[in-house]
């Protein structure tokens, strides 16, 4: 269909269990992608970047309730489409990757027999022109020696070596959109790097979508052309990712921003610094769940429930008190503790 968005998700939410102890792990979560961008949803852990990812990719397990306004690609709803359908999507259309490429990966076969059945799965191939393929790909993601590692079993590879092994799997099949959950986090800084290099390369080379999930906001600044921040299930700022660094709307982002000194260099850093953790919303309770922790939070933010607004050119924030923090800012009047309690 042209004109809709490669990947368009609306009001979706995931809730695991029912009744008083239902966890709603993400609620009303909307945002779109186009082809060839990247869009980094970040926030600290739980905050339900993952379970969001899986609902898109319909892999969300048994117990997961799913419901979405909307949920297509290119136009076409993935609500309600055949686990058929679904599977055909699945790898060819849009994959995915993980932070542990062994939850990928099987250990018992070679990386390029288990590229070669994922070109197989998807496209009529013989076996001699998909390991010709498996070998591109290998060569493509920079493995050395690929015609050896072809035949290599996951274990024989170190852990970066792997993460482009799954890289080259999960692009096989030249998908529209890679889903890629917080795909370094495991590895160390120099590999971190380079494999984000490599993402970054090969999405430009294929005009691949890039849907990247991070708790980390030095792998936001260097990879985002948009940012959705998400709290306890939801976003709760979204925008152009030069115009959320540069000026964070939501107090969230401030916070996260804060905790990373430099954030364009500091890729290291983790985002732990706003003290407290994210809660776990079993129900709907009036208020900001991020207000406990909120430095500025007033006593309205624990009784309405704010809303994702927009506040300007594609960029949009869910704070009650977003008009007056921001002529806070413009005055440079800092809150103090006389005025949250004000
Ligand atoms: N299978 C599950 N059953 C119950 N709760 C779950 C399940 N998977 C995730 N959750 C809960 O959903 C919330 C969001 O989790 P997740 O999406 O994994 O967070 P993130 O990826 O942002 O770290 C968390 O509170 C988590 O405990
Ligand atoms: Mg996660």
């Amino acid at each position: 269909m042209i004109g809709s968005p490669l990947l368009d998700v609306a009001n979706l939410s995931v809730t695991f269990g029912s009744g008083p102890a239902a966890v709603r792990a993400a609620v009303g979560v909307s945002f779109t992608l186009e082809a060839g961008r990247t869009l980094c949803l970040v926030g600290e852990s739980g905050s339900g970047k993952s379970v969001t990812a899986l609902a898109v990719m319909g892999l969300h397990g048994k117990g997961a309730h799913v419901a979405a306004d909307r949920l297509a690609l290119a136009g076409e709803s993935l609500t309600g489409v055949s686990p058929a359908r679904l599977a055909a999507i699945r790898g060819r259309e849009i994959s995915m990757i993980f932070q542990n490429p062994m939850s990928s990966l099987n250990p018992a076969f070679t990386i390029g027999y288990q590229i070669a059945e994922a070109i197989r799965l998807h496209e009529a191939v013989d076996k001699a022109a998909a390991r010709r393929r498996a070998l591109d790909m290998l060569e493509h993601v920079r493995i050395p020696d690929a015609r050896r590692h072809l035949d290599s079993y996951p274990h024989a590879l170190s852990g970066g070596m792997r993460q482009r092994a799954m890289v080259a799997m999960a692009l096989a099949c030249r998908p529209k959109i890679l889903i890629a959950d917080e795909p370094t986090t495991a590895l160390d800084v120099t590999v971190q790097a380079q494999i984000l290099d490599l993402i970054e390369t090969l999405q430009r080379e294929f005009a691949t979508a890039v849907l990247l999930i991070t708790h980390d906001l030095g792998v936001v600044a260097e990879m985002a052309d948009e940012v959705a921040v998400m709290y306890a299930g939801r976003i709760v700022e979204k925008g152009p990712a030069a115009a959320l660094f540069d000026a964070p709307a939501h107090p969230y982002t401030e916070g996260l921003l804060a905790a990373v000194p430099d954030h364009r260099s500091a890729r290291k850093e983790r985002l732990s610094e706003i003290p407290g953790n994210v809660p776990v919303v079993n129900r709907e309770i009036p208020g900001c769940a991020f207000a406990p922790r909120c430095a500025r939070a007033r006593p309205v933010c624990a009784e309405r429930s704010p809303r994702l607004e927009a506040i300007a050119a594609g960029r949009a924030s869910a704070c009650l008190r977003r008009a007056e923090i921001e002529a806070e800012r413009a005055g440079h009047v800092l809150p103090c503790r006389e005025d949250r309690h004000a």
